[in-house]
């Protein structure tokens, strides 16, 4: 497999990248290291590969670089990159929502639209499309309503995708990730705050009432997940891609405090805007099509996060 993966720097593309290349692929990267936050965790992302001799990196802006030259050189496109977090994309910033999310997918979707090559285009979807529901857990068939400007963006790229398929047979297959955790998440991210915070003797801030719910999801069950769709994905697919226990914050700061050793103190602040209370999935479709198995348990996975959090703390990354 000769692999584009875009937002190769950022917490689910360098984990992918890594992945990729360890199966034999090769891989090229986009990212523009955008200061959504600090970009030397990016760059102490990638440090493990940059020297990869089936690694190439390309800094720059899905924007503003010729995409149709990069296209012709692969055969699947795994698309990370975007400017994510809920509870940031209001106001002013939507516009880098909408440039880095619908415009740069849009970009690329024309550049592939008239590929030959292109086995699979994998998309980066949220469980953010959803917005909030009356039932859970969340399928695939219902209505989507995002309840955040930043979920409005994943569901017109997502739409974009779908548009590119059936009008232009692009193979796209949209997986909606459920929160996902793991090494490298995220500084915005309620773990990576949490364990921040627990670790440096701080105080934890939750917003709402913490007991908000979660499919908490682990990066390798995602990383597999993109593998498996770029295989099996049906073209025009969407996948719901959950961890398969929905856990409340509340329940989630005990595991996190016990598999850290350390007591917690935490603040109640107020409920942010865009959140939505519970997310949950339906997994059915991905079981079925991509043989798609969650195995990492929400207390393993957190140790394997904390202990990544320590060695950054160490480096002076964190
Ligand atoms: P991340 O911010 O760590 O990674 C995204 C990367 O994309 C960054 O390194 C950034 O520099 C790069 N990027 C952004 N705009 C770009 C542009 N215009 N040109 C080139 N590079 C650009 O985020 P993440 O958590 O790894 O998320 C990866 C993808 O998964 C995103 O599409 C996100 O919306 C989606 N997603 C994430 C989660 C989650 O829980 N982390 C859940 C659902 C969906
Ligand atoms: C996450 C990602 O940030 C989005 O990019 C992604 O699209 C989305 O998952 C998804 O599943 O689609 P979110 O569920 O808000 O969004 O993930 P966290 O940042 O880990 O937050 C989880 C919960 O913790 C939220 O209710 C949030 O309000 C809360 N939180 C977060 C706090 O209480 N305190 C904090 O400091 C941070």
């Amino acid at each position: 497999m000769i692999a584009l993966v875009t937002g190769c720097a950022g917490f689910i593309g360098s984990t992918l990248s890594e992945k990729l290349l360890a199966g034999g692929a090769r891989v090229l990267g986009v990212d523009a290291l955008t200061d959504y936050y600090n970009p030397r965790i990016k760059r102490r992302n990638l440090a493990g590969i940059l020297k990869h001799p089936r690694f190439e990196f390309h800094r720059a802006d899905l924007n503003r670089m010729d995409l149709e030259r990069l296209v012709r050189r692969v055969d699947v496109i795994f698309h990370e990159a975007a400017q994510p977090g809920v509870r940031a994309s209001w106001g002013q910033s939507f516009n880098i929502y909408i440039e880095c999310n619908i415009r740069a997918t849009q970009k690329l979707l024309e550049a592939v639209k008239g590929a030959r090559n292109i086995r699979k285009f994998v998309f980066a979807s949220s469980s953010s499309v959803y917005g909030k529901v009356d039932r859970l857990p969340m399928r695939e068939s219902q209505r989507c309503s995002p309840h955040s400007p930043y979920g409005v963006t994943k569901m017109a790229s997502e739409n974009l995708c779908q548009l590119y398929h059936a009008n232009y047979g692009v193979p796209t297959v949209s997986l909606r990730y459920f929160t996902v955790y793991g090494p490298r998440q995220r500084p915005d991210m309620a773990f990576h705050r949490f364990i921040g915070a627990a670790l440096a003797g701080k105080t934890i801030r939750i917003y709402g009432d913490g007991r908000q719910s979660r499919d908490f999801t682990f990066v390798a069950d995602i990383v597999a997940a993109n593998i498996a769709a770029a295989g099996r994905g049906k073209p025009g697919g969407i996948y719901n891609l959950g961890g398969g226990s929905r856990v409340r914050l509340q329940d989630a700061l005990d595991t996190l405090a016990q598999r850290a050793g350390v007591k917690i103190r935490l603040k109640r602040e107020t409920k942010a805007q865009g959140d939505v209370d519970h997310t949950s999935a339906d997994t059915s479709a991905a079981r079925r099509d991509l043989k798609f198995r969650p195995v990492t348990t929400l207390a393993d996975g957190l140790a394997a996060q904390i202990s990544w959090h320590r060695r950054m703390m160490e480096e002076g990354v964190l």
